[in-house]
């Protein structure tokens, strides 16, 4: 009879290569034995290792299997003696777990659209599947995720902390993860020491904290124009006045800047200085410092979002504004959605030392504290050497990606096509003939399987610049960058 048992379970059949976690395919495996009956109520499962060496797998993937049926109810375990199937079985619920992996969102893929943006136009035309090229998503597909060695470290914290690290946390971050990041933060010439950090979860939670602490209705701000929409959102949902101001090709327009600064006195200049989004715009040495100087003069605050400066593939080795900042004008705030995972929700902030108290007030109040797991287990991946590790993994993958755009356009675009070479980020920012209307261009390339996002939803509502188009690579697979790029030319 355990013969027999030992024999089913080594004619399980995983798949390495088809990208859904084995521990998954496992579990969907023995839940459906269970379902159907093959296994019977109090049978017991082989111990882990038993299974692992059956099916050649890792402890670990047995681990996480049984934990799995253990959650769902499909098993027992008795402390001593094994893993056993349960008596009472849950209800079958197929559509939880198959095609899980599979699962993409199209309003996830398009990642600038905000909730009650008439996205129908997209919609209603794009189907995302294997084929589509995505130029539209500036988030890394989710098979550059660290998966493994996120759960590595998850795991020992788990053993190493316990029930601490479920605890509500310092609601301005775990002590330690802020000394991990102050260290990282060297490379990148900011000086700060952990008591300068206040994590958050993500950029847009902290330009949000920033609006709450400094801005009251009627107040105002002063963003580039194109810019990023989920910030202008947050300005927004403060009753803010939003002014934007032209964004040249070494950032924003000063002259312009100065007149609004003398006008309307705003409490907040919003801006993006390296590898800008949309437009990978990058600002010069000078503008960063003269930025400060108008700030300072002007008794105003500079949010510098630093979404991707750290991938500078031709080193232009610009320093942040916040280098340059003396009197504690800059904020200083980071996501690194663009580089590691971005469901994790994490980012943080360098704030000036008067603001903090105020800021960290804001803070409490929005979230208490941000998660104690991830921020443990984000600590020790630093710690470990997998941070750098993945970093230049990614790096290398974006680069590769870049290069490859930028040697596509160069070899298929026509002259009425323009863009300038950011140097860096996910973004290329292409301008088109002016007689190009970019919602027929959108459908066309769909029905072609290429997505992009048109550049009109960085714009406030009444730019009048239509004729710009974003392409990202943040997604798109390397093998169909070029014949995308060719594609979308002769469609333009
Ligand atoms: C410029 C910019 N800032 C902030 C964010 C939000 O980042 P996070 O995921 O860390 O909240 C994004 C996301 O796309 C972005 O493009």
């Amino acid at each position: 009879m355990v013969i027999k048992m030992l024999e089913l379970f080594k004619s399980i059949k995983l798949d390495k290569n088809s990208g859904a976690p084995l521990y998954m395919q496992l579990f969907n495996v023995i839940s459906s034995m269970i379902d159907k009956g093959t296994l019977l109520p109090r049978t017991k499962l082989p111990s882990i290792r038993q299974m692992a060496s059956l099916l050649d797998v890792n402890t670990v993937t047995v681990v996480n299997c049984y934990r799995q049926l253990e959650l769902k109810g499909y098993v027992y375990a008795k402390k001593s003696s094994g893993t056993y199937v349960s008596t009472v079985l849950p209800p079958v619920d197929k559509k939880e777990y198959t095609n899980k992996y599979d699962y993409v969102d199209k309003n996830v893929i398009l990642d600038e659209i905000y909730p009650g943006e008439d996205i129908s136009i997209l919609t209603s035309k794009i189907r995302f599947d294997k084929k589509t090229i995505n130029f539209a998503s500036a988030t890394p597909s989710s098979n550059l995720f660290p998966v493994e060695d996120f759960k590595l470290v998850l795991n020992e914290v788990l053993d190493r902390d316990m029930g601490n690290a479920f605890n509500y946390q310092d609601s301005q971050g775990y002590r330690p993860l802020r000394f991990s990041i102050s260290n990282l933060l060297k490379e990148h010439s900011v000086n700060c020491s952990e008591d300068d950090i206040i994590i958050v979860s993500g950029a847009q939670q902290g330009i949000d904290i920033i609006s709450k602490t400094l801005l009251k209705d009627g107040d105002h701000v002063i963003t580039e124009s194109p810019t990023y929409r989920g910030a202008v959102a947050v300005f927004n949902s403060r009753r803010a006045v939003v002014t934007d101001v032209e964004l040249e090709e070494d950032g924003l327009n000063l002259n312009l800047l100065e007149y609004h600064l003398k006008k309307h006195r705003p409490k907040l200049i919003y801006t993006i200085p390296a590898f800008q989004n949309p437009t990978g715009v990058s600002y010069s040495k000078s503008k960063r410092k003269q930025l400060v100087m108008l700030a300072e003069k002007y008794d105003t605050y500079i949010i510098e979002d630093d979404y991707v400066s750290e991938l500078d593939f031709e080193n232009k080795n610009f320093k942040p504004v916040a280098y340059y900042d003396k009197s504690g004008r800059v904020i200083y705030i980071k996501s690194f959605s663009k580089i590691f995972m971005p469901g994790l929700r994490f980012g943080f902030m360098v704030v000036p030392p008067h603001l903090k108290k105020h800021i960290l007030g804001a803070k409490h109040a929005t979230d208490i504290s941000t998660s104690g797991l991830i921020q443990r287990a984000l600590d020790l991946y630093i710690r470990k050497g997998f941070w750098h590790k993945h970093f230049y993994s990614m790096y290398e993958t974006y680069k590769n990606r870049y290069t490859k755009v930028v040697n596509s356009l160069e070899k298929y675009k026509t002259d009425n096509i323009s863009y300038k070479k950011p140097g860096g980020g996910l973004n290329i920012w292409l301008k088109l003939p002016y007689n190009c209307v970019v919602n027929s261009l959108l459908e066309r390339a769909a029905s072609n399987n290429i997505v992009f996002t048109p550049g009109r939803i960085f714009f406030s509502s009444t730019s009048s610049n239509l004729n710009n188009i974003r392409l990202s690579f943040a997604a798109v697979e390397d093998d169909k960058i070029e014949a995308g790029i060719e594609k979308l030319c002769k469609l333009i």
